[in-house]
């Protein structure tokens, strides 16, 4: 479900007030940024899946390696039966690796991008004759309220892509801890984690050489455009991917090519040249990292799996009892 202000808004054709609040938070902060969910309208979406087939972008056809081979290794490990719960679910292209695996009841995909969401959920379904599927539109930020028929079954969260990744350490420990809280203890989270490599690699994989990225980032600014009724002129911004060692992860900017003045919602903003828009973090983790990562958010870790150059990492974790320890 949409948020309440969310529905409202769109049922009077209004923008979604946090979409609006996010952007003109940006704009009158001399630290400009937008919260990289804001990339996923359908457009943004379809980009998604563009990038995932990109020569350059590994991620995907590395992780979907991992769970070819590997799924087998997590119903014995306890997945059985579970109900899949998967966040930022997108294509849910993936899925059918574990949920074949798994053969549990039901599954549900949680995703933001409502449209693209409710066609990949009818798709799987219509693979999956004897599953119930409960797509569930929303920010997994947000308390989330799982569908009643899982309430009574063991759960399995599944959170491919590294989208972990997209946010800062303190998000995305406020995220597994939230997934601790909807899942329940005793339950199973099989996540997927890029892992630090050379920038040689990491740049060209958000950089590449048809554009397909330049265009998902630029498509925010289309986005902006459309629902916020602004003017801004995308031609003049320049798709930017930086690595920033000291935070292990790649940056997304928006880079202003000249000086440029525009209105969102009938508000005046300008930008610099050479000013940018940071659209999105990439963060990728160590083992170690890792494990202390989704320790911190009340999940150990039971197993982990990687390709052999150890580019990505599949883990498993448990949301054990707390005990008391030093
Ligand atoms: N799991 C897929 C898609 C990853 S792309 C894969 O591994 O390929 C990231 C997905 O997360 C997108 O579908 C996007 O719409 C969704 N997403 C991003 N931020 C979100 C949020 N805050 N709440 C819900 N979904 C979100
Ligand atoms: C969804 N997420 C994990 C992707 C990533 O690799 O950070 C989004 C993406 N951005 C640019 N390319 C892909």
């Amino acid at each position: 479900m949409k948020t309440p202000e969310a529905q409202s808004a769109a049922a009077t054709g209004d923008p979604d007030p946090a979409f609006r609040a996010d952007v003109l938070a940006c704009f009158r902060d001399s630290r400009r940024a937008i919260p990289a969910r804001w990339f996923y309208d359908k457009t943004g979406s379809e980009l998604f899946e563009a990038i995932t087939d990109l020569p350059e972008y590994y991620p995907t056809r590395t992780e979907t390696g991992l769970l070819k081979r590997y799924c087998g290794e997590v119903t014995e490990m306890g997945g059985r039966g579970r109900a899949v719960v998967e966040f930022g679910s997108g294509s849910s292209v993936k899925t059918p690796h574990l949920l074949r695996a798994v053969q549990g009841q039901h599954y549900v995909p949680i995703d933001i991008s409502g449209d693209f969401l409710r066609e990949s959920a009818a798709a799987l379904a219509a693979d999956f004759p004897g599953l119930a599927v409960h797509p569930l539109e929303g920010d997994f930020m947000r308390p989330l309220q799982l569908p009643d028929a899982v309430a009574g079954t063991p759960k399995l969260g599944f959170f491919p892509g590294s989208t972990i990744g997209n946010m800062v350490a303190r998000t995305s420990l406020d995220l597994l801890r939230s997934m601790r809280e909807t899942l329940g203890v005793g339950s199973l989270l099989l996540i997927g984690m890029d892992r630090i490599k050379s920038p040689d690699i990491l740049v060209p994989a958000y950089d590449d050489a048809q554009g397909v990225t330049a265009r998902f980032n630029l498509n925010l600014l289309h986005r902006i455009n459309r629902e916020l009724d602004a003017t801004i002129p995308v031609e003049r911004f320049r798709h930017v991917a930086r690595w920033n060692d000291n935070y292990a992860r790649i940056e997304m900017h928006l880079e202003a090519l000249e000086d440029i003045d525009f209105t969102v919602l009938g508000e005046r903003f300008s930008m610099a040249k050479s000013e940018t828009i940071h659209t999105e973090n990439s963060h990728k983790y160590g083992p170690r990292d890792a494990r202390l990562l989704l320790r911190a958010g009340g999940w150990t870790t039971l197993h982990e799996w990687t390709d052999p150059d150890d580019w990505f990492a599949l883990i498993l974790a448990e949301a054990k009892p707390f005990q008391t320890a030093p």
